[in-house]
């Protein structure tokens, strides 16, 4: 892997990412909106909103050869909150989008940070469920279109279910470190696959979650 570019890099996985890949000897740029979080964690920064229009040249200056698209915004609500939904699609929608397509010309590997959550409908974190449910079907059609186009990109999705960060924190069922899921998505992506788990044992309940008939689905309550 030459130069990478870690979007969402200032707290929980991103973090980790960016240890992880700097570790490795990957020269890494850590991006983010929190400037003093990047300071902490030294290295080359880049203070940079994921939402703004002008993303795609933004990137162009960076020239990375690998971008990880890890910024994401999700909150759980008792009610439907259009706010809400509207922060999580301005980044977990637009932001990638724009990510995506700049990849698909400039770089050789685009990695997403989508969700289980992204797999069915959730009561509580509706907005941000149907935004990684974008997210994990736009990877789909960009790996068709690289394939298709002979584009050079890989674009690898990620599926991460509950991870020990200030956005999982809501559940402790099967909960693994930010540590734990870089090593899990730096895997996934040496492993070749288009897809990964986060950890693998999510990989069960993806299947279930997937085989389940909707109408069984609407009816177990979720913890
Ligand atoms: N934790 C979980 O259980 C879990 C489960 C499934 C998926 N995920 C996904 O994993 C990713 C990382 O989340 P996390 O759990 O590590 O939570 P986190 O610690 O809150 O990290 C979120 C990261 O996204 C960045 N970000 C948010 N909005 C941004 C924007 N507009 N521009 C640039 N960066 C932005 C934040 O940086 P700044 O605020 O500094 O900009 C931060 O670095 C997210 O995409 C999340 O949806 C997490």
């Amino acid at each position: 892997m030459g130069k990478a570019l870690v979007i969402g890099a200032t707290s929980g996985i991103g973090r980790a990412l960016t240890e992880a890949l700097r570790e490795r000897g990957v020269p890494t740029v850590a991006a983010g909106r929190r400037k003093d979080l990047l300071d902490a964690l030294g290295g080359e920064t880049l203070v940079l909103d994921a939402t703004a229009p002008d993303l795609a040249e933004r990137l162009t200056d960076v020239g990375a050869d690998a971008v990880f698209y890890n910024a994401g915004y999700g909150e759980r609500t008792p009610m439907p909150d259009p706010e809400r939904t509207e922060r999580a699609v301005a980044v977990n929608v637009l932001g990638f989008e724009r990510a995506a397509q700049w990849a698909l010309t400039h770089a050789r590997l685009f990695v997403a940070t989508a969700s289980i959550a992204g797999l069915r409908g959730l009561e509580d974190t509706n907005g941000y469920s149907a935004s990684k449910a974008y997210m994990i079907n736009a990877m789909e059609g960009y790996r068709r279109k690289a394939r298709h186009g002979r584009f050079p990109c890989r674009y690898v999705t990620l599926l991460p279910g509950f991870v020990d960060t200030a956005m999982g924190q809501a559940s402790a069922v099967w909960r693994c470190s930010p540590k734990a899921a870089a090593f899990a998505i730096l895997k996934t992506v040496k492993s070749g696959r288009a897809v990964g788990y986060v950890t693998p044992r999510w990989r069960l309940v993806a299947w279930l979650l997937k085989l389940m008939p909707r109408a069984l689905f609407e009816r177990i309550p979720l913890p």
